[in-house]
């Protein structure tokens, strides 16, 4: 992989779109669903690295990955060598029934980032982030025999019935949709830059612990509650990163009342923000060690697969309660195991030290950095948070208020310099590039991220 470690500048060949692209678009807006966004003319041909190139030869920087994709970039050699190896032996064989070794050792592999000593931890292997919730959820009442679910404000967790009934960030997902799941209450989300509940910053974790306290004393008999699912750090809502000690206080609040604590890790988990899963940035803080975590996205690098972790205390479902007839395809398997490879540092990626996870949270330090420095000289952009690849710039008008307007703006200026970047929250531009992101690659990201916001 030269391309990773030279530092490249998008190519626009075209204007955009280009002639290739509108052709396609057009076809597509005649024969696709009527709910597909489309806020980006770009149609991809083919991918290297971090590079994307549409069908008409124009060459973007890819900092959004598909959503927190595209862990290992596209087409990334050691990831095509498995899927090739594996579709030539057998494409599938059904996981319900079947086992199969490569799905064995991925399990194996994904507990060994989670148990603590003393613990053992099973797997479910779905397709999708909404399955791996669907399955969390199932899992929490069956286990409990209770049926009530606490989620969060600002929270995604999917478009099935029962994870857009949890999701709290869009009325969008849910209008004319109903009805949805019962059992369902939201509490708002411990957000430092936008505190709720009249708190500040620092208070802002202890106060959602106390309301929903409050909750259970009015309003929820807490020995209802089946599970409370959170996003340990919060995608689509905003890229937002609670305070240190909110999660060691919910898993108390779990403890006290038996309440299973579901981990949504399926946006900022496998390796993206430094640490296999992003609640394990808080572990200095207490014990954050949650019942169930729900996996997919970055997992195996774009092919569809998804998982959701139990501890085996937990997973007490019975034989043939729950299955998929693909879930755990064993190519997507494959994916997953050359991702891990690369994440976990077993296979090395040319300029990216010792892992990837190491490369995310260097080069996202890097980033951070940068952009820090440019929120002192544009004070529209209200705050600059993250984690490693997972960083949130949001733009604010001069009262402090989300500006999505802005935003839209800046999205779409950077998008057309070259850089596909992607909108999140209510006026927030995501920063989730693949973690083989370098440096150099970084940088002439930052400098189009730069010339943008000076133009604005
Ligand atoms: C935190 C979180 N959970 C669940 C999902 C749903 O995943 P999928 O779209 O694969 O069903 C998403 C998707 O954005 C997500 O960000």
């Amino acid at each position: 992989m030269t391309t990773a470690t030279k530092p490249r500048q998008p190519l626009l060949q075209t204007a955009l779109p280009g002639p290739k692209t509108q052709a396609i678009m057009e076809r597509d807006a005649q024969h696709l669903s009527t709910s597909y966004m489309r806020p980006y003319p770009f149609v991809p041909d083919h991918g290297e690295g971090v590079w994307l190139t549409d069908v008409d030869g124009n060459t973007m920087l890819d900092f959004f990955a598909g959503i927190a994709v595209s862990t290992t970039g596209h087409a990334h050699p050691h990831v095509v060598k498995a899927v090739q190896e594996q579709v030539t032996r057998f494409s599938h064989v059904c996981l319900t029934d079947y086992p199969q070794e490569i799905t064995t050792s991925l399990a194996e592999r994904l507990v060994a980032h989670i148990e603590k000593p003393g613990e053992k931890w099973r797997v479910f292997l779905g397709n999708s982030g909404a399955e791996a919730v669907e399955a969390a959820v199932k899992l929490a009442r069956n286990h409990t025999g209770r049926t009530h679910i606490i989620s969060t404000l600002g929270s995604f967790h999917g478009r099935t019935y029962g994870a857009i009934t949890l999701t709290g960030s869009k009325t969008k997902y849910k209008r004319g949709f109903g009805p949805l799941l019962p059992g369902v209450s939201h509490v708002p989300y411990p957000n430092p830059f936008r505190p709720p509940l009249g708190a500040t910053a620092e208070t802002c974790g202890q106060a959602v612990l106390d309301h929903i306290e409050l909750l259970f004393s009015t309003v929820i008999p807490a020995d209802e509650v089946a599970a409370i699912i959170i996003e340990p750090m919060q995608g689509e809502g905003g890229y937002i990163v609670p305070p240190a000690d909110f999660l060691p206080g919910l898993r108390a609040l779990c403890d006290r009342h038996g309440i299973m604590l579901i981990f949504d890790e399926v946006q900022a988990g496998m390796g993206r923000t430094g640490r296999m899963f992003s609640f394990q940035q808080f572990e200095g803080y207490g014990n954050v060690q949650p019942d169930i975590v729900t996996l997919a996205k970055g997992i195996a690098s774009g092919l569809p697969i998804s998982a959701m972790l139990a501890k085996e205390s937990v997973m007490t479902w019975p034989v043939g309660s729950h299955g998929s007839t693909f879930g755990g395809n064993p190519v997507a398997a494959a994916a997953a195991h050359a991702t891990l490879d690369l994440l976990e540092g077993v296979v090395k990626h040319e300029g990216c030290g010792e892992s990837l996870m190491d490369n995310a949270r260097e080069v996202g330090a890097y980033i951070l950095a940068e952009l820090r420095k440019m929120q002192a000289e544009f004070p529209f952009l209200g705050d600059v948070r993250g984690e490693g690849l997972f960083i949130g710039l949001e733009f604010v008008k001069p009262d402090g208020s989300p500006d999505g307007a802005l935003r839209d703006r800046a999205s779409m200026a950077m998008f057309e310099k070259g850089l596909l970047n992607l909108d999140c929250g209510e006026a927030v531009i995501r920063i989730s590039p693949p973690l083989i992101l370098t440096r150099g690659d970084a940088e002439t990201g930052l400098a189009i991220m730069r010339e943008t916001l000076a133009a604005l």
